[in-house]
């Protein structure tokens, strides 16, 4: 879920000019559904944390000129883009250019963490997962010294997202990069891992102390991508939530430049797995007029999510709400 070039642009353009709506701008729902538009501006990625008072914050990729953006709502319908960057400054080991996915929680004592990708200043263009910490939700938010995850020799480590189990357990879920180190494709919307041999892209779990910050023991692996589940190239952007006995765990399966990008869960009934993938789609091109849908938070009451679609001539990636329905281990839009 890096950010896009122009030169890509301008080829993901073209690539989907078959598709209906590809030119309407800004995309918005067809139908009258509960996926609506929440920012009609560059804000990929988002994740969201509601705060004591009933407010709720939403955090996006790199854009409209800030490391990583913020935005607001009082109801979860309008959003209002906040004139602030929430990672002002960045740690040492990263560039401090194309920080992305960025995920927010609250802790114990009311600080408030953000876990985000930045890119690696020893290995440019991969990323690793670095912490963030600040006593408001909008930030600032200062950056820890050492990431938390940075497998380089795996292509790197991005799409990180927090997660507090019912016995306060904290963890966090991020994706192994792997495509970054794929062996091409023949198109860019393959994102680099087309060619055989297929590099892994394995959703890692991490236990980490009460700070949220600090690693437990390694991280186990709790999904990945797989040809015969119809994932293509990768999966990504995972969100672990917890319903009703059930884990469930979102994530993005292909290229987020493709059309084929989506949002699916797997479920299981143990934090550390197995999950079941039921590689349905959740969400999908075409539903409710959106394009490419993906890097979806879903936030821990289990009813409302926040995802990205390609909008305004598909120069940029707008963030939509949604409402959720989970009953038993089915999720579903209502
Ligand atoms: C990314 O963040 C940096 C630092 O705030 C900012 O200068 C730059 O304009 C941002 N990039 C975009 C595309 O907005
Ligand atoms: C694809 O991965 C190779 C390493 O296997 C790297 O050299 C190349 O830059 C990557 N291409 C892209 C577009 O990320
Ligand atoms: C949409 O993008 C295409 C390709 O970049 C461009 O040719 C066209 O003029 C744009 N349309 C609008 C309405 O901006």
């Amino acid at each position: 879920m890096r950010l896009v070039s122009s030169s890509t642009l301008s080829w993901l353009v073209g690539g989907l000019a078959v598709l209906p709506n590809a030119f309407s701008a800004p995309v918005l729902p067809k139908r009258a559904s509960n996926i609506q538009l929440g920012l009609s501006a560059d804000f990929p990625d988002p994740s969201i944390v509601g705060t004591s008072d009933g407010k709720w914050y939403a955090f996006g990729t790199n854009g409209t000129g800030r490391r990583i953006q913020v935005a607001e709502s009082h109801d979860f319908n309008s959003w209002t883009l906040l004139d602030l960057d929430a990672l002002p400054t960045f740690a040492p080991w990263e560039t401090g250019n194309d920080n992305y996915a960025p995920d927010v929680i609250q802790r114990k004592d009311g600080k408030f963490v953000m876990y985000y990708s930045g890119e690696a200043k020893s290995d440019l263009r991969h990323h690793c997962v670095g912490t963030a910490i600040s006593d408001k939700p909008a930030g600032p938010y200062i950056p820890s010294i050492t990431p938390l995850a940075c497998p380089l020799d795996q292509g790197g480590a991005i799409d990180p997202a927090g997660f507090i189990d019912t016995d306060s357990t904290r963890y966090v879920v991020y994706k192994v990069d792997g495509n970054s180190i794929g062996h091409g494709g023949t198109s860019l919307v393959e994102c680099n891992n087309s060619i055989e041999p297929l590099v892994a892209t394995p959703i890692m779990l991490q236990k980490v102390l009460e700070d949220g910050i600090t690693p437990i023991g390694n991280p186990v692996q709790i999904l990945d991508r797989n040809t015969a589940d119809g994932d293509g190239p990768l999966v990504e952007a995972p969100n672990l939530i917890f319903h009703d006995g059930i884990y469930f765990l979102f994530y993005s399966t292909h290229c987020y430049t493709d059309t084929a990008y989506d949002v699916r869960y797997a479920t299981s009934s143990s934090v550390a797995g197995p999950y079941t993938k039921n590689n349905l789609e959740l969400v999908k091109t075409g539903d409710f007029g959106l394009n490419s849908p993906g890097g979806a938070t879903v936030c821990g009451c289990g009813d409302r999510m926040v995802l990205h679609g390609w909008c305004n001539n598909h120069s940029e990636r707008c963030m939509y709400h949604a409402q959720l329905t989970l009953s038993g281990k089915r999720a579903m839009l209502v």
